[in-house]
């Protein structure tokens, strides 16, 4: 039996011929052609003001926690059950990460813990939308109006997926998209910054531009250009750019294959779900996700590894994360946890990620769903 990978980079079939035309454009950096093509779709399909093209999403959250005007001892308030990114981003500022427990049905932020978390330190709330999956976001914006707080979405898992008809990453005053290759649309590895705040634009597009005036210079605005704030090159090149247009014009259709192979695991491991086996995602009413991740919650750590080994044995290639960061070394070190987190200590113990790409096919789903069994 041939191995079940993991993952596989999703292929629209029009990557080489776009990657071409940028190469022939001889516009190879970043901010050409490609990458507005890339903006504008973005801003199109997702409603936010501004969309600028970053090389990860990490590079993103790093952007948003300048434009937060993060300082030494500012709090930000986000999940334990997170990517190392969510925090890091914020840590390079001299924040502080503020670990809150997770929901048990969605995996994401329990926003009925972040009022007490709140201090006057407070800078900023981190809705991680996990696995595509919306976080409870009218209850947090509501709480970030009465404490006057940003909120910034982490929606690396969520291009194409909405809560209450809005998209993913739309919401919040700032978002953050991730196009890695494990991602749903893809580049290798690149992100974008979305801004729905329009008085963060301007700041933006400076330190997307290692923190000079170089967009108001192009526009003919100024003479020449200069370094007046902090910034980065937080740009990704017009190769990579190419690429993401090649998977953007295909996104619906990546999305629904994805669809049909999540809605099949679905269908196979009920049964399994009835006989109290394994627990199955779960998608609140309001959200609708795009497939980012087919994950299982068995019954313990030890029934993990005993079906890891299994499905290992049998060529299938299962994962699990996080680490929970307030028990990361670095968590540990630079962040607080806001109460207690069993539920994230209990998920990080038991889930299980299958494999789910763009061409799994049924056959292969239902080796695994046999395994499971
Ligand atoms: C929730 C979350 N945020 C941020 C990231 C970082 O994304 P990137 O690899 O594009 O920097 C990831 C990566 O998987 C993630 O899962």
């Amino acid at each position: 039996m041939s191995r079940i990978v993991f993952n596989k980079p999703s292929v629209s079939g029009r990557e080489l011929e776009s990657v071409q035309k940028a190469y022939m454009n001889m516009h190879l950096a970043g901010d050409g052609p490609f990458t507005c093509k890339c903006q504008k779709w973005l801003e199109n399909n997702l409603g936010v003001k501004k969309a600028l093209l970053t090389h990860s999403c990490t590079a993103a959250l790093e952007m948003t926690a300048i434009l937060a005007d993060i300082q030494p001892g500012d709090e930000i308030i986000m999940p334990s059950y997170t990517f190392v990114s969510t925090a890091n981003a914020f840590v390079l500022r001299g924040g502080v990460p503020v670990f809150v427990d997770i929901r048990h049905d969605t995996l994401n932020i329990d926003e009925k813990l972040i009022e007490t978390a709140i201090t006057t330190r407070t800078k900023a709330i981190i809705a991680v939308h996990y696995a595509g999956v919306g976080c409870e976001m009218d209850v947090i914006m509501a709480i970030a109006r009465r404490h006057k707080l940003l909120v910034i979405e982490d929606a690396a898992h969520c291009v194409k997926a909405t809560y209450k008809g809005k998209e993913l990453g739309s919401i919040g005053h700032l978002g953050a998209l991730s196009f890695h290759e494990t991602k749903n649309i893809i580049c290798g590895e690149g992100g974008a910054l979305l801004i729905n705040d329009k008085r963060f634009v301007d700041r933006a597009e400076i330190i997307w531009q290692k923190g000079t005036n170089r967009k108001a210079f192009q526009q003919g605005k100024i003479d020449k250009y200069t370094w007046v704030d902090i910034g980065s090159s937080f740009l990704p090149s017009e190769i990579t750019a190419a690429i993401l247009w090649a998977q953007m014009q295909e996104a619906t259709r990546i999305t629904r294959k994805r669809l049909d192979s999540w809605q099949r695991y679905h269908e196979l491991l009920e049964p399994l779900e009835k006989e109290g086996k394994l627990r199955c995602p779960i998608v609140p009413r309001g959200c609708e996700h795009n497939a980012h991740m087919y994950y299982i919650l068995l019954n313990s750590l030890q029934q993990r590894k005993k079906v890891l080994k299994k499905l290992e044995k049998n060529g299938v290639n299962a994962v699990f994360h996080y680490v929970p960061l307030h028990t990361s070394p670095m968590g540990k070190k630079c962040g607080n946890l806001s109460g207690q987190a069993p539920i994230t200590q209990d998920i990080s113990e038991r889930i299980l990620r299958l494999p789910l790409f763009m061409g799994l096919t049924a056959r292969q789903q239902r080796t695994i769903a046999g395994l499971l069994k």
